[in-house]
């Protein structure tokens, strides 16, 4: 009977499952579609019934068509809300991918460290393991720490406004602010704040107004090192070195994987001796197979240095070194123009 019907159709509009978006639709085309609806059907048959019912059956369907109503929007709400109901038959599709950013190459934008970031943090890693602790001093520096402290001479060419980014004009005695030409400021800062023994490095970007060129950029970054405590010597200074460039290109397969190096007498005011590392850079096209590259100036800390900061040079000796973050960046992945860390050319950012 008709009466039947209806208590059938209603415990469906109860029960029927409305957990998906698909769900949702086949719900609104069962109980409330016009054409072949469960419900238009029940209305069709409104003819079959005693005149005097019709009124009261039409009632009952009416109720029916709005309880489906009713259960469709509360689940619309539900999955609009987030509550884990069940999707409605509205414009919200849940099963919709989300809005990403605009695609680089046909993948969404996910971000990677910068190669020299990565570079300083593999190089912070390597010299933490040595036992090494991380220290950091000002880019902007006065004359004592980048200069006087460091046993430069007044006139020493490395003040001059050639390669110096003064932030003041000098005065006529050759004194001024100055963004740090070099990170050794900080060992004099760690000297004046400290007591030996010390063990530490200190990365961080320097500035020098030099042309700018394939190996040259003005500003880049440096890790300096600087260890003092009684009886430190040059072999201490010279495997540390090498354990530093095994350590870093060992992992790696740029064109220094074997980590030729090489030492060179030199000359830095504030170490004596001193000596600059090279490191082999192969190259089949040039006409030895490669060339030696510069990676870091070091040596003993001079006396003088010492002296400076109130640390008995007769008790105490040390050894620091100065590396370029660049060029160790450069060789580790054959990369053969500095200015191609600067531009950020996701191109070229891409492939680290
Ligand atoms: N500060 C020197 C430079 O910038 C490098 C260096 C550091 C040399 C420590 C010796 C000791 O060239």
């Amino acid at each position: 009977s008709l009466d039947d019907q209806i208590a059938a159709v209603q415990a469906e509009i109860d029960d029927a499952p409305l957990d998906s978006a698909e769900a949702a639709e086949a719900y609104r085309v069962r109980f409330l579609g016009r054409k072949s609806g469960v419900v238009t059907d029940l209305f069709a048959q409104i003819g079959t019934v005693a005149p005097d019912q019709r009124r009261a059956v039409g009632q009952r369907l009416n109720a029916l068509k709005q309880a489906a109503q009713d259960r469709l929007d509360a689940a619309a709400d539900g999955a609009r809300g987030g509550a884990g109901g069940a999707e409605g038959a509205t414009d919200l599709d849940l099963t919709l991918p989300g809005r990403v950013p605009a695609p680089v190459a046909g993948r969404a934008g996910r971000g990677s460290l910068h190669v020299l970031t990565q570079t300083l943090a593999d190089i912070q890693d390597i010299f933490r393991s040595f036992g090494f602790s991380v220290a950091r001093g000002p880019e902007i520096e006065d004359d004592w720490h980048n200069f006087s402290a460091l046993n430069f001479p007044a006139d020493h060419p490395a003040r001059d406004m050639q390669d110096t980014f003064f932030l003041e004009p000098p005065p006529p005695e050759g004194r001024g602010v100055v963004l740090r030409t070099h990170t050794s400021p900080v060992q004099i800062r760690a000297l004046e704040d400290g007591e030996p023994p010390l063990r530490l490095i200190a990365p961080g970007r320097v500035f020098r107004n030099e042309a700018i060129s394939y190996k040259s950029y003005c500003l880049f970054h440096q890790v300096e090192g600087l260890v003092v405590d009684e009886g430190v010597s040059f072999a201490d200074l010279k495997a540390m070195l090498q354990a530093f460039a095994r350590a870093f290109f060992g992992a790696s397969d740029g064109p220094a994987r074997e980590a030729r190096m090489r030492f060179r007498p030199s000359f830095f005011p504030f170490t004596e001796p001193s000596a600059e590392v090279d490191v082999w850079w192969a190259d089949s096209a040039l006409p030895d197979g490669g060339r030696w590259m510069e990676i870091l100036g070091s040596g003993m800390v001079d006396p003088n240095v010492l002296d400076n900061v109130g640390v008995d040079s007769e008790r105490y000796t040390g050894y620091a070194f100065g590396m370029g973050v660049e060029r160790l960046a450069m060789l580790r992945h054959g990369i053969d123009d500095i200015r191609l860390l600067y531009e950020n050319d996701v191109r070229f950012l891409r492939q680290f």
